[in-house]
């Protein structure tokens, strides 16, 4: 039996759901998708923002929930936005102010932990910032400590009182060496952010080296900030100097110079991952394929065959795995590696492959939840350790109706993946757990064939 936490917010009828439709082997997608801009480099942009002394621009923003989120928690601090059409916004945080613009809303921030990545640029201008100490979360406890550590060395000052993290850096921030004892994107990007405005030069070893970082700095580069070696494993950022109070010392918006947000190489691995299931001749437009060497050489070497050319990946030949299709084992990692955000959609293509595969979750405890969805579905997974499993393919997925559930973004995903090989009726749960990373999910899938709406 499915335990309560195994269902989150089952009693919340208020939360979207999707009604599908599996297509049970008998019909296959066909068609185009077109990829969007990625969320996790859209929403650094936003909260660089606040780094600017003028109105910025930001292109190629996905219409997802979590973009709204980070919008409603910019707004609450006095920013001014226009809201993302046809995937274009602006943010204006000019109007912001020491005295009303440093209290993170907490409910809101509670809803995002990607929020945590807008203390840098609030504590380097305003000189403090206080946000809600972030508590266990559906893929584990995700710490906050590189954050804290490396506001320290920066010579702030970090109290915690009443679930509610007070930094203070009055004098302004100074640069600092510091190194990551656990590689962190979200650390890399905030501390990266900090330190532009930041008296003196900050050295940050054994960075994360997502593409995603390397779109936000190049864009702040452009903009005045002086950042070298984003992308790879040291970073070194001279600070402008900033004295909280001063005018001065922001960085400066260049309007001729937007941020133009890089394809999600997420997204576009989701969509691979689901063509090579259930679909036929499926072309994926404007997306990044050398961001994402890792999935297209897995699913090379399973037998998936594809056309990659510089902005498109075509699958080709047929339509779900068959005898000649190979298992793969799985480690997540970081960039370069192996995503961990893609660890359960491959885990749905695995079932449907013959062989046995395991799969190592490297960066997050607590990333199977989903696996018992799955299981009830028919899939024959172990779990070995709570960081690793292992997959038994293949196994025919049916139930004649059926309650699934998103547990996170990418564990939604991988849960619709699913429902779509399967023979039967099914409601999706917390579709807009799925709606924080996918932009109009449900109209996409139609366009391509799915029988599949939200309720
Ligand atoms: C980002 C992505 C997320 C992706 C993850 C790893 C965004 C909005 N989210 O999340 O989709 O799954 O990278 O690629 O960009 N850690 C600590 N202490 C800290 C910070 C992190 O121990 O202060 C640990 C985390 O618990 C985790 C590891 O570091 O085990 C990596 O997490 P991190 O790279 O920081 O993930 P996010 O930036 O939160």
């Amino acid at each position: 039996m499915k335990t309560a936490s195994n269902q989150p917010n089952q009693q919340n009828q208020k939360t979207p759901a999707f009604l599908m439709k599996g297509l049970a082997g008998r019909k296959t997608l066909k068609g185009r998708v077109t990829i969007n801009g990625a969320k996790n480099a859209a929403l650094k942009a936003m909260a660089a923002a606040v780094l600017f002394d003028k109105k910025v621009r930001l292109e190629n923003v996905p219409h997802t929930a979590d973009i709204d989120t980070m919008s409603a928690i910019l707004e609450k601090l006095g920013a001014k936005i226009t809201p993302v059409r046809n995937h274009v916004m602006e943010i204006d945080t000019t109007g912001m102010t020491a005295a009303n613009s440093t209290d993170i809303d907490p409910v809101l921030a509670g809803g995002m932990r990607a929020s945590v990545v807008l203390t840098g640029p609030l504590l380097a201008r305003f000189g403090k910032v206080s946000f809600p100490a972030p508590g266990g979360c559906v893929i584990g406890a995700r710490p906050i400590d590189l954050f804290l550590e490396g506001y320290k060395k920066m010579g702030a000052k970090v109290t915690l009182e009443n679930g509610l993290y007070q930094i203070t850096a009055p004098n302004g921030l100074s640069g600092m060496d510091n190194f990551f004892h656990i590689i962190s994107v979200g650390g890399t990007e905030t501390l990266m952010m900090a330190a532009t405005l930041a008296k003196g030069k900050t050295i940050l070893s054994n960075c994360a080296k997502e593409p995603e970082i390397i779109n936000v700095a190049e864009w702040l580069i452009s903009c005045g900030a002086k950042i070298k070696g984003a992308g790879t494993s040291t970073i070194e950022i001279t600070g402008s100097g900033r004295n909280i109070g001063d005018a001065g010392k922001l960085l400066h918006a260049d309007q001729a110079k937007p941020f133009v947000t890089i394809p999600d190489r997420i997204e576009a691995g989701s969509f691979l991952l689901l063509g090579a299931l259930c679909a036929k001749d499926l072309v994926i437009e404007k997306c990044e394929p050398k961001h994402m060497t890792a999935v297209l050489h897995l699913l090379g070497d399973a037998g998936v065959i594809m056309e990659v050319a510089a902005d498109t990946i075509t699958l080709k030949g047929n339509a779900k795995p068959n005898s000649q299709s190979k298992s793969f084992n799985i480690s997540t990692k970081e960039y370069p590696g192996f995503p961990t955000d893609l660890q359960a959609p491959a885990v749905v293509f695995l079932t449907q492959v013959t062989g046995e595969s395991s799969i190592l979750e490297t960066i997050f405890e607590g990333r199977f939840k989903y696996v018992e969805d799955l299981v009830q579905l028919g899939a024959n997974i172990t779990v070995t350790d709570p960081r690793e499993i292992k997959v038994k393919g293949p196994t025919a997925f049916a139930k004649p109706i059926g309650d699934l559930y998103a547990h996170d973004i990418r564990a939604g995903f991988a849960i619709v993946m699913a429902a779509l090989v399967a023979n039967g009726h099914f409601k999706i749960h917390n579709a807009h757990l799925i709606d924080r990373g996918y932009e109009s999910l449900e109209e996409r899938l139609t366009s391509l064939g799915a029988d599949m709406r939200r309720s």
